[in-house]
């Protein structure tokens, strides 16, 4: 597991947050409890902050980076609500990722782009910078078009998804304890 500073600032980790050895977090990163980062996945919190949400999982080779401060600009800064599923290559950038949504496997997310709470992705998306996503619909394509309402049934498992993968980061980690008892 990489887990290092940047100018000093080390990243903020839970108690019950969980790395995997292979994952990159830097700096000024905050994960809440139970959030979960999976093989390959790089949060660099270099030039900018980046928050991760309770139970909110960052899958597999996604990344995550900000846009830096500058004399004229604040800059942006990503932030990731709670019971979050992030997928597969995923690609987060100085983006709003509100309560439990859904990012598909391989969508991208640009500056200042606000996912409200409640919104499925699709795969493959991609999310233009500044576009704000209402709650309650699935967003495709790209750019993103809004597609249609969600049912009450996907919004429901957004939460279940965050559940499954708090779960699984937990085999993980007895495993990673089985592995070091055995020497
Ligand atoms: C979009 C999605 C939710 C399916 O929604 P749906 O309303 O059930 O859509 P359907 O499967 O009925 O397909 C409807 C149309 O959208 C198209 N479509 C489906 N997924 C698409 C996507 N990601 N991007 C573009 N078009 C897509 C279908 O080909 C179909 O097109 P057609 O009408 O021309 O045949 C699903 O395909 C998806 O992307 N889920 C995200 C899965 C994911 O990444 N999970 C994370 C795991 S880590």
């Amino acid at each position: 597991m990489t887990i290092r500073s940047y100018k000093g600032i080390v990243p903020k980790i839970a108690d019950s947050a969980w790395v995997d050895v292979s994952a990159v977090v830097i700096g000024r990163c905050e994960l809440a409890q139970d959030a979960s980062i999976w093989p390959n996945a790089t949060l660099r919190g270099d030039v900018n902050d980046i928050v991760i949400g309770a139970r909110t999982n960052i899958q597999d080779g996604a990344v995550v980076h900000t846009t830096h401060e500058s004399a004229v600009s604040k800059g942006s800064k990503c932030i990731v609500g709670q019971d979050v599923t992030i997928g597969h290559n995923v690609v987060l950038h100085g983006c709003i990722i509100e309560d439990e949504c859904l990012i598909g496997m391989g969508a991208v997310v640009l500056d200042n782009a606000v996912v409200q709470t409640h919104v499925l992705v699709a795969a493959n998306s991609l999310v233009p910078a500044g576009k704000v996503l209402e709650s309650g619909y699935l967003y495709m394509g790209s750019p993103v078009k809004q597609a249609r309402l969600l049912t009450e049934q996907e919004i429901a498992f957004f939460k279940y998804s965050a559940a499954h993968y708090v779960r699984l980061k937990q085999d993980y980690e007895a495993e990673e304890l089985a592995n070091t008892n055995n020497g």
